[in-house]
């Protein structure tokens, strides 16, 4: 059996895998918190994260007892992790130094202004050439920037040399391996290649990008390869297993998914929507708003494939506010009930740009907006266009994948079925839309956690239980979704769409001037 550590920005999850059939034995699951001190601001406490990953394993590990599995039968353990999202903590008390700064938290927006400013062409764009990323919100050095500007504990830590910085693998590594008994401060390369201080070509720490961002190297994790041992669990109930596995979660789903060929490409729906295409062992620079990111590199020796990537800030996270804001679902699953009591939208569009929009358009000023509300609009049209956002959304980001393709004279657009996977592909209407908005069949795996999965498969192949044989994954099977609605309709609604969103951009502006 292998475990796998999922550490999402909604909740924390441990499960088991059976190493052979990639079958799913058991899991826990735990909700973190999400705190919002500020408009915009979006934080987590770290020592929550790592409690949760602790009750998880225990929780975990007590339902294999009563299945009557001894727990020495879990041979290694993967970590799969909420990207970008920005720990700062000391070395010495093992203390957190700030809360998490989580990835969708956009109170950096001055930083990024002043950050652009100091290009030599001032353009949100001048560092992809190192790290593949536009500069934004959501990166972590631009976080890191913040808190060295806004917070002077975290400054004198850091010109104390006793600051460690890292994204939630990092931290969650260095504790579960010792903490302050000598854990080990490490990251792998995926997670590395979101912070814009890693040259995704070397996949070493940039020296150009730390001078650009003013961050010292002593405070960065080393990076290491998605699948080599790592160390071992220093406490719990699994201590002494290896860990030797550690992917951001959107590249453990592309794993999951097992895409890959270049060309092979996943959906992710979690609190966003992350879409990534394996490009083979070519970092491709797109020209049409996608990020260039390591895809895995599944061992110290085995080569690095890059992806292009497609990341929408907002979908799941919608479906929380609904229920949490505007309480209009009790259970997030409650969406798709409410939505099938209408047969439509009722032409109501949402653009949920909570805290800008991110690919394809990069614009921070743009602000959630709902259009074409009438007096008959009911909570049931907003639901429905609630899952035509996360829909429209994953269109769009299709479509700039197929420029790049077509820039780049490469056939790789022109697939006519698009794998997804995540909590919200459980929603059957949301599938179907989302066939009906592509024009396309999406192929649902029968086992949905494949994000875990992938972790699980890049810690057994570390230590020489999993074979990343596609053909291994006997358990897994496809649910399929076609399209079943006119083109002529469906274009009708995404130019709707499009219209929204250029009535969502430029808000914030208006807003504070
Ligand atoms: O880049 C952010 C992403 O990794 C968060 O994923 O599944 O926690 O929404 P998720």
């Amino acid at each position: 059996l292998v475990g796998a550590v999922d550490q999402g920005t909604s909740s924390t999850r441990f499960l088991v895998f059976n190493a052979k059939t990639a079958e799913l034995i058991t899991y826990h699951q735990v909700e973190v918190t999400q705190l919002f001190p500020n408009e915009g601001w979006v934080e987590e406490d770290p020592m929550e994260i790592l409690n949760t990953v602790y009750e998880c394993i225990d929780k975990t590990v007590q339902s294999l007892t009563q299945m009557n599995i001894p727990t020495h039968c879990i041979k290694a353990i993967g970590i799969t992790n909420q990207r970008e999202t920005t720990v700062v903590w000391d070395k010495n008390t093992g203390q957190p130094l700030h809360h998490a700064i989580v990835w969708c938290d956009n109170r950096t927006q001055t930083t990024v202004d002043q950050l652009i400013a100091k290009t030599p062409n001032k353009s949100q764009d001048y560092l992809r050439q190192y790290c593949g990323l536009p500069i934004s919100t959501y990166f972590s050095a631009v976080k890191l920037r913040w808190l060295l500007d806004n917070r002077a504990d975290v400054r004198r830590a850091v010109d104390e040399g006793t600051a460690l910085f890292g994204t939630v693998d990092s931290w969650l590594l260095w504790n579960m391996t010792g903490g302050t008994n000598g854990g080990k401060h490490i990251t792998d390369i995926t997670n590395a290649s979101r912070t814009m201080l890693c040259n995704i070509r070397t996949q070493k720490w940039d020296k150009e990008l730390l001078e650009f961002f003013d961050i010292p190297d002593y405070v960065l994790p080393e990076i290491r390869s998605s699948a080599e041992n790592y160390g071992n669990m220093t406490e719990g109930t699994l201590k002494g297993v290896p860990l030797s596995g550690c992917l951001g979660d959107q590249h453990a789903a592309l794993v999951g998914q097992t895409c890959f060929k270049p060309g092979d490409a996943k959906n992710t729906y979690g609190t966003g929507c992350f879409l990534l295409q394996n490009t083979g062992k070519k970092a491709v620079m797109s020209r049409h708003g996608l990020l260039t990111t390591v895809a895995y590199k599944l061992g110290k020796d085995e080569p690095t494939f890059y992806a292009l990537e497609g990341s929408v800030a907002v979908t799941g996270g919608l479906v929380r506010w609904l229920r949490d804001n505007l309480g209009i679902i009790k259970e997030s699953a409650d969406i798709e009930e409410l939505a099938q009591t209408v047969s439509g939208s009722g032409d109501v569009v949402f653009v949920p740009a909570f805290s800008g929009l991110y690919a394809p358009h990069w614009r921070p000023d743009a602000r959630g907006t709902v259009c074409g509300i009438t007096q008959w609009t009911t909570k049931a049209h907003i639901a429905y266009a609630a899952l035509e956002a996360v829909c429209f959304q994953t269109r769009e980001i299709i479509e700039a994948m197929q420029q790049d393709a077509l820039d780049a004279e490469s056939e790789q657009h022109s697939s006519s079925t698009l794998q997804v996977d995540g909590g919200m592909t459980n929603n059957k209407l949301l599938m179907q839309l989302q066939a009906d908005i592509l024009g396309c069949t999406v192929l649902k795996p029968s086992m949905p956690e494949t994000t875990a999965l992938g972790a699980a498969m890049a810690a057994g192949k570390a230590c020489g239980i999993w074979n990343l044989d596609p053909d291994q994954l006997t358990s897994v099977t496809f649910e399929r979704f076609h399209p079943s609605v006119h083109e002529d309709d469906i274009a009708k609604r995404y130019r709707m769409w499009k219209l929204a969103v250029e009535k969502s951009k430029g808000w914030h502006f208006a807003a504070n001037s």
